[in-house]
């Protein structure tokens, strides 16, 4: 594994133990907020690496700071301190205009609320990437975006005629059009019935598997987090646990157990270890 000192950039890319690229690469993350006289300290030093082809979840408890990392994973926001290197590039430090470049060429991110467009149909809604991108071949692309996360006979539909995992869909679709790096997702089930989670879910892991598409999210439930292939565990804005799920579950095979029993095989399998339990 190589790492960069502050200010190089053509240092090696930080590469795994099967030598698959860092998409994500960040050391010593904090973000400060200041409210008045107040700092809420939200992040503490964060070092992370998401290598090309990984899927994994954010889980802490409210307030640990896990939208405040997705926002700068995502280059929403910066961080006060600290280095990352997306897909390569130094992005800690760059301005608003070149982090919304970055941001639209280089992250596809999924919000809890589909944040889509009221009056605009699924279609357009997956073609408007492409719009402030200022490419060609919308239409197609928007289409077979669709059509990947099997919406190709919705694509006329608003918001208000589509369930709220077909609306979701539409949303990672238009998180997809654009060919990221990555797709982040900030509680991407959290507004979801339990069937539709799993819809949404079995779409993800569709994307990673079969397309080796890096997917982080953030999730509350820990059964949503078993179907990810390692969890990150933060809590007051430090990363206190990072394991690799031991067998991730599939989506749609298994039945969402009781809250005891999922209780008990967290505990088990996550905390205190499968047999390809990794340890940092
Ligand atoms: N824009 C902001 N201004 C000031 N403080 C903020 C801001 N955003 C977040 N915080 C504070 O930073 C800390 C981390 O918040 P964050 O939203 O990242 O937590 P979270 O883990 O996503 O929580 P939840 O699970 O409730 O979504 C909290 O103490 C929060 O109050
Ligand atoms: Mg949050």
């Amino acid at each position: 594994m190589f790492w960069r000192k502050n200010g190089q950039q053509d240092q090696p890319r930080t590469t795994d133990e099967h030598g698959r690229k860092a998409v994500i690469d960040i050391h010593d993350i904090t973000k400060v907020y200041k409210m008045g006289d107040i700092e809420v300290h939200a992040l503490r030093g964060v070092d992370l690496q998401v290598f090309e082809g990984e899927f994994l979840s954010i889980m802490g408890p409210s307030g640990s700071g896990k939208s405040t990392l997705m926002n700068i994973l995502g280059c929403l926001d910066q961080p006060s301190s600290g280095e990352y290197y997306l897909d390569g590039e130094p992005v800690s430090k760059l301005s608003e205009s070149d982090l919304a470049r970055v941001r639209n060429k280089k992250i596809g991110f999924v919000f809890q609320s589909f944040n889509l467009l009221k009056r605009t149909s699924a279609l357009r809604q997956v073609e408007l990437p492409l719009i402030y991108g200022g490419e060609g071949g919308r239409t197609k692309r928007a289409k077979a975006a669709l059509e990947q996360v099997g919406l190709g006979n919705r694509l006329d539909h608003l918001p208000s005629e589509l369930s709220g995992g077909q609306q979701q869909r539409v949303a990672i679709a238009r998180a997809l059009v654009n060919q990221p790096a990555m797709i982040l997702a900030d509680e991407p089930t959290g507004n979801l019935d339990s069937r539709s989670g799993t819809e949404v879910m079995q779409i993800f892991q569709g994307l990673n598997r079969e397309q080796g598409i890096t997917v982080v999210f953030v999730t509350h439930d820990p059964w949503i987090a078993r179907h990810t292939d390692r969890i990150v565990m933060l809590r007051d804005g430090k990363i206190i646990a990072d394991r690799a799920v031991p067998h991730p579950l599939v989506a749609g095979d298994a039945e969402r157990p009781s809250e005891a029993d999922e209780m008990e095989a967290i505990f088990k399998e996550t905390y205190y270890g499968g047999e390809k339990e990794e340890y940092n």
